[in-house]
């Protein structure tokens, strides 16, 4: 069993204690086992209508802030939705079904086809919704592939694309493009130093950053802005 309270007390101090610098500070002790999949909650997944919807594929092993009804990472998820809601009321999160787990060919599959069943079936169920990606980690790698298979008729329902910790980004600024129509509604959020995103990074640490204000307020701006024009 993940110990969530103990991670979100490592997580906050990590995030508050260290600035950013040279040195590539450890990473705290978290009680998550990376590669375990994250159990999947169909009674997490929102009913009927709302004009704003933030699908969020989480990072590998990304356990939910629990303390605090977290139901989309507690990193970068959690965070995100909760501080969006704040500033749109009405607002909300969908936790894409997919174990985040260490079988990454299998499971970027299934959060494929499920974002993509999403936003069919919403938009087709709710003329008036819209929508945001968000991807960390693993789950930015999920965003990339379902963009491929968004059909084109729904790109003006996507507001706002904002991936943290981007592993197609360590690639190169080609390779991590979206399609032509969805790649100017994109954010890179991406640690200096992480090396999952940094092509320059070397420290893990940094992947764990995420949780960080600066990091999640820029993000829930760019949302905001993406679904409301202002
Ligand atoms: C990586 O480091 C090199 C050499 O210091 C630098 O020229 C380059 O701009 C850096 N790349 C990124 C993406 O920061
Ligand atoms: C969420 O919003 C609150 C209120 O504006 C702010 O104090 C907090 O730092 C934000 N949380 C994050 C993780 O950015």
């Amino acid at each position: 069993m993940v110990s969530t309270r103990f991670l979100v007390v490592s997580l906050t101090s990590l995030a508050l204690a260290f600035a950013q610098t040279d040195n590539c500070p450890e990473i705290p002790v978290t009680g998550v086992t990376m590669g375990e999949p994250v159990p999947m909650k169909p009674e997490d997944i929102p009913k009927g209508c709302s004009d704003y919807e933030i699908l969020v594929a989480r990072g590998t092993s990304e356990p939910n802030y629990e303390a605090g009804g977290g139901k989309f990472g507690i990193v970068v998820g959690d965070p995100v939705v909760s501080n969006t809601t704040l500033k749109l009321p009405g607002a909300r999160g969908y936790p894409v079904q997919y174990p985040a787990s260490a079988n990454i060919i299998s499971g970027s599959l299934q959060g494929k086809t499920d974002v993509v069943k999403r936003l069919i079936t919403q938009a087709a169920a709710c003329p008036r919704q819209t929508f945001a990606l968000v991807g960390y980690s693993q789950g930015a790698s999920v965003m990339h592939s379902a963009a491929k298979e968004i059909p084109l008729v729904l790109y003006g329902r996507i507001k706002a694309i904002v991936m943290f910790g981007d592993p197609a980004l360590r690639l190169g600024e080609v390779l991590s493009r979206f399609p032509v129509g969805l790649n100017g509604k994109v954010l890179e959020v991406c640690a200096a130093g992480d090396p999952v995103c940094d092509p320059n990074g070397t420290c893990t640490f940094y992947h764990l950053t995420y949780i960080r204000p600066s990091y999640i307020n820029t993000a829930v701006d760019f949302i905001v802005k993406g679904f409301t024009g202002k």
